[in-house]
Parts: C-alpha cells; sequence; structure tokens
C-alpha cells in the first residue's frame, strides 16, 4: 500500500520543486493539444488536483472548460483548490470516483503514486471517461533521476519502495484502452547545500523516512555541477484512450 503523504504539510517544499524546475512549462507544451480538444464545452476531472495551480495555469492559457470537477484528499489543498478553480469554471470537488463523469479529459498529475489500490482507482478513472475522452496519468517512471533518488532514499533506509510508478500504473491502464506515452523533457536546478537537498527529498518521500533522510542526501552528489545540482531527466505522460 502506498505511503500517505499530506500534501498541505509539504506544501512549501513541492514550491521550491516547481520555483527550480522547468517541469510545468514542459508539460503545458505537451499538455496543449489536449487542452486544445477539450475546448470550452468540456468536462475536465483533476484527480489529486492538489492546490490547484496546475489546472489552473492550463485553464488561463487555454480558456475554461463547461465545467471542473476535481478529487484531493488534503483538506488544506482542496480549499485552495475550491477557491482557485471556482473562480474559473464551474467546480464540482468530488469525495470519491464512484458514479463520477463522464469526463472528456481526466489529469491525474502526479497522484497516482498515492492510491491504496491502482487496479481500483485506474479502473474507475477509465470508467468515469466519456467513450472519446482521454485519461492523462503524469507519473515518474524507474528511470527518471529523480525517482531514482527517491527509491535510492528508501533503499537505503532498508524499506520497500512504497508508491506506484508509471511502470506499474501503464499495465492497468491497458487493461482498458490504448495507452501512449508522450514524454516530458525537464530540468531541475538549485544551488546546492544540505538544506536544498533536504527540501527536494522531502518533497519526494513526504518526510516519511524520518532521520534516515539525511544519509540518503548522498544521493545527489553525482549530480554535482560545479556549485549547483543539475538534473536532466524525463517522464512519461500516459494517455488512455478507449
Ligand atoms: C504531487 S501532488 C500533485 C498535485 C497537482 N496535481 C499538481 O500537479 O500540482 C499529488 C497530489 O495527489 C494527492 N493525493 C494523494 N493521495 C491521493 C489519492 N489517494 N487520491 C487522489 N489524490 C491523492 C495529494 O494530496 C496531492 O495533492
Amino acid at each position: 500500500m502506498a505511503d500517505a503523504v499530506d500534501y498541505g504539510e509539504i506544501a512549501d517544499d513541492y514550491a521550491f520543486f516547481l520555483a527550480h524546475s522547468t517541469e510545468t512549462e514542459a508539460q503545458r507544451a505537451a499538455l496543449a493539444p489536449h487542452m486544445a480538444r477539450l475546448g470550452s464545452e468540456g468536462r475536465l476531472l483533476d484527480f489529486g488536483a492538489g492546490d490547484g495551480a496546475f489546472t489552473a495555469g492550463l485553464v488561463a492559457e487555454h480558456g475554461a472548460p463547461a465545467c471542473i470537477a476535481f478529487v484531493e484528499p488534503s483538506p488544506v489543498q482542496a480549499a485552495k483548490a475550491r477557491a482557485r478553480l471556482a473562480a474559473l469554471a464551474e467546480t464540482r470537488e468530488l469525495d470519491g470516483l464512484a458514479g463520477a463523469g463522464p469526463f472528456d479529459l481526466i489529469l491525474a498529475n502526479h497522484s497516482l503514486y498515492y492510491v491504496a489500490d491502482p487496479p481500483r482507482t485506474v479502473a474507475a478513472l477509465a470508467d468515469a471517461l466519456a467513450p472519446s475522452g482521454r485519461l492523462i496519468a503524469a507519473l515518474l517512471d524507474r528511470e527518471n533521476a529523480l525517482a531514482r533518488i527517491w527509491r535510492g532514499a528508501y533503499a537505503a533506509a532498508g524499506r520497500d519502495f512504497p508508491f506506484w510508478l508509471a511502470d506499474d500504473i501503464a499495465p492497468l491502464l491497458a487493461r482498458h484502452g490504448a495507452v501512449a506515452s508522450e514524454w516530458v523533457d525537464y530540468r531541475l536546478a538549485f544551488e546546492d547545500s544540505p538544506a536544498a537537498r533536504a527540501t527536494i527529498m522531502r518533497f519526494l518521500t513526504g518526510g516519511t523516512l524520518g532521520e534516515a533522510e539525511a544519509e540518503a542526501l548522498a544521493l545527489f552528489d553525482r549530480h554535482r555541477a560545479g556549485s549547483r545540482i543539475v538534473i536532466d531527466t524525463r517522464y512519461p505522460h500516459l494517455v488512455l484512450t478507449r
């Protein structure tokens, strides 16, 4: 089962990551054709919406769809998403996926790592898709440099890695339709310091490794470039069509 990570608790660490990476702009470019296809009549589900900023950015760029539904288990993040998204479109907050939909576009943006029962959640998401809809799951895969650090930290602590990666989710999606990988290339770069490394580590682990996290900070060594850490890497957007 996936570890529980309270994203309300690590919002500042996530913000540090976003401020030092080109990921959001790379993702927006990859998602542009899907947002264009959604249009102003489409119905969007944001699964694991966080504070809603990611989807709000897409809507600012492409215009509002007919409605935005979202699922977000962290109460702190859900309150932010509610306020942010309701200012842009008709918004519905969902407790779960039972009976939800149909949706023309479902975004699961870095959220499926954490679900307790991936086959069940993936099936529920697929069921919520409109017949010509698309489900896009953004997930690090095992080859991604940050996923290597993330997994390495758990290995160094002698613990099983408790999250699901793209390698785990892609075969589950394939039970429900055709799956294509659209690659997102990005850079994470920051001035190297123990505090900055610890911030990125906390963003990855949610602080679940406790004191063992300090030892795992050496995993960043191979990415040193002068006084900075520079990580060029990529991961797939898994795109399901039924
Ligand atoms: C890395 S954040 C991504 C947030 C947002 N999608 C974004 O791109 O900024 C992961 C989000 O998934 C949420 N999450 C965790 N467990 C979840 C679950 N079982 N179902 C849905 N969302 C979950 C977290 O609360 C968090 O807001």
